[in-house]
């Protein structure tokens, strides 16, 4: 982590802190009922054992406990401590005791080889350089019959209405962004190969995408990421210090226009099973 960078370390773009925690945190409210239309969709029994891969502060991880219930055993994967100890108050707090902690990353990691019912990883996968490394000891860690599921960007279909103004552009600029950090804002499409080469087989490739006024929960979502990283992307010379300060002047101009709509890039929800 270096104070030059923000507090974001090199290897991951978004950076670790309370206020990506509280970040985090706001998004999961706002894609929650998205993500549980997902989660509703793999017919999730109680004592499933399941991975959530980058659980960040574990949002999901909980909402993971509460199908499976006490029977069941949950683990969160992720390199952040600050976030693994967030989620051990968590569950301190709600007297849990079967989501267990596991610090590090997907590459590198030594999970249990044919174990768990689930893999979830949401909005991990667009960050990392290699996703067949990254998926790797997922896939091994899944028991035959076993379901991995990835909810992800394919980075189309953000813009603001009325069209027109500097925003038109940010779509281009957080993908350059994302590639900058090594990452992949297309990565849902290379899925179903990878799935293929893997021998699992393709049961969800839906795409979603969520819009909302300029009052909207959706909309505070993107002003929360927009705001503060639109002058990061500038840095990382993914645009022009010009060109990032128009798009915040053009993002709140629209934001208090009550004819504005926002609409979110898309996330595509994708599922495999192992062959049982
Ligand atoms: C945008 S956050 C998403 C957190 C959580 N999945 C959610 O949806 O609320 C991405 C998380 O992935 C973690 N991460 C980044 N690269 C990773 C990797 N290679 N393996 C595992 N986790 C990773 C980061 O530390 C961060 O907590």
């Amino acid at each position: 982590m270096s104070v030059a960078t923000h507090g974001r370390s090199k290897a991951y773009l978004l950076g670790v802190n309370k206020t990506e925690l509280e970040r985090l945190r706001f998004q999961h409210r706002v894609w929650k009922q998205n993500t549980d239309s997902f989660l509703d969709k793999l017919k999730i029994a109680k004592g499933w054992k399941c991975l959530d891969v980058g659980a960040g502060p574990g949002f999901v991880a909980m909402d993971l406990r509460q199908r499976v219930g006490p029977s069941g055993e949950v683990t969160a994967l992720e390199p952040s401590e600050l976030y693994l100890e967030w989620l051990a108050g968590e569950c301190k707090r709600r007297g849990w005791k079967n989501i267990s902690r596991v610090q590090g990353r997907a590459e590198t990691s030594l999970l249990p080889k044919n174990y768990y019912n689930l893999v979830f990883v949401r909005w991990v996968m667009s960050f990392v350089p290699d996703p067949v490394k990254f998926l790797q000891p997922l896939i091994d860690s899944l028991k035959k019959g076993g379901t991995i599921a990835i909810m992800d960007y394919w980075y189309e279909g953000l813009s603001l209405y009325p069209q027109g103004g500097a925003f038109d552009r940010a779509a281009e600029v957080v993908r350059k962004y994302y590639r900058s950090g090594g990452g992949d804002p297309y990565v849902t499409g290379k899925i179903p190969e990878l799935f293929r080469s893997y021998s699992l087989k393709l049961i969800h490739f839906t795409p979603t995408q969520i819009a909302g006024g300029p009052d909207s929960e959706i909309i505070e979502w993107a002003h929360r990421f927009f705001v503060p990283h639109l002058p990061l992307m500038a840095e990382n010379g993914n645009c022009s210090k010009e060109e990032a300060e128009a798009m915040v002047q053009d993002w709140l101009e629209h934001r208090k226009r009550p004819n504005t709509i926002f609409f979110s890039p898309i996330v595509v929800h994708v599922a495999g099973k192992r062959h049982g």
